[in-house]
């Protein structure tokens, strides 16, 4: 089973995290999110948790001691444990990095704030063995912690394990779906309901035809074509 373990100042922000999809998930055994707050990890007397910067600068920078105090304590014995420190210096989130991510054990969340966790950290547990380290940001901007982007990564991953979704054929035929290509990755084809005219719009005729080699046919290059209007924006 898949171990979520998140490390923040401000445990409280990370609460949406027991409901939806993922609170049942956690309910049936699927998966584990566990919540810790830094301060309670650390071991110093001051349970400070950050500093001024060497070199001078703007700004706070999170100690390595409490970081390493806190990802120590909740580290399980699995043979690899993924740490993601979010940062939007990191290497862009993807749903190739969600796939790589769903056959993890155990996951380890540093949620930093401030100008970020002390550079140590990461060179610390790329040393280790057991460890592997990912510096991961969401997006080209620049959030106030790292808490938001955890939560996108593990609402990511976690519907891609096995029975977390009612309809696991949902999964194949998605937006950015790597299940049958690895090498292309397309968004999803545009989607109607009933009813097939609503305030002069119709859905399209081929969709009400019946036809499912011709709908495949036309879903695809649905497909294709809104995937090239976002590629040249
Ligand atoms: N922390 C601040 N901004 C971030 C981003 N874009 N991605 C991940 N972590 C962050």
């Amino acid at each position: 089973m898949l171990r979520f373990d998140l490390i923040s100042i401000f445990p409280e922000y990370l609460s949406p995290l027991k409901l939806s999809l993922l609170g049942k998930a956690q309910d049936k055994g699927l998966l584990a999110i566990n919540i810790h707050d830094l301060r309670d990890q650390t071991t110093d007397v001051h349970h400070s948790v950050d500093d001024t910067p060497y070199g001078g600068g703007a700004g706070m920078v999170m100690s390595p001691v409490a970081w390493g105090d806190a990802i120590d304590q909740i580290s399980s014995d699995a043979d690899q444990i993924d740490l993601v420190i979010l940062t939007p210096a990191g290497k862009k989130f993807n749903q190739k990095m969600a796939y790589e991510f769903s056959k993890s054990k155990q996951i380890i969340f540093a949620c930093g704030r401030y100008e970020g966790i002390d550079a140590r950290v990461g060179k610390y547990y790329m040393q280790q063995k057991n460890y592997k380290v990912h510096e991961v940001s969401i997006g080209d901007y620049v959030l106030g912690g790292g808490e938001v982007a955890a939560m996108v990564i593990i609402e990511a991953v976690a519907r891609l394990l096995p029975g977390v979704l009612g309809n696991p054929d949902s999964l194949k035929e998605e937006s950015h779906s790597i299940a049958g290509n690895k090498d292309e990755s397309l968004v999803e084809y545009p989607n109607y309901t009933k009813p097939a005219s609503w305030r002069g719009l119709d859905v399209p005729e081929i969709l009400l035809s019946g036809n499912h080699g011709e709908i495949a046919k036309w879903r695809r290059s649905e497909a294709e074509r809104r995937t090239r209007e976002l590629e040249a924006e």
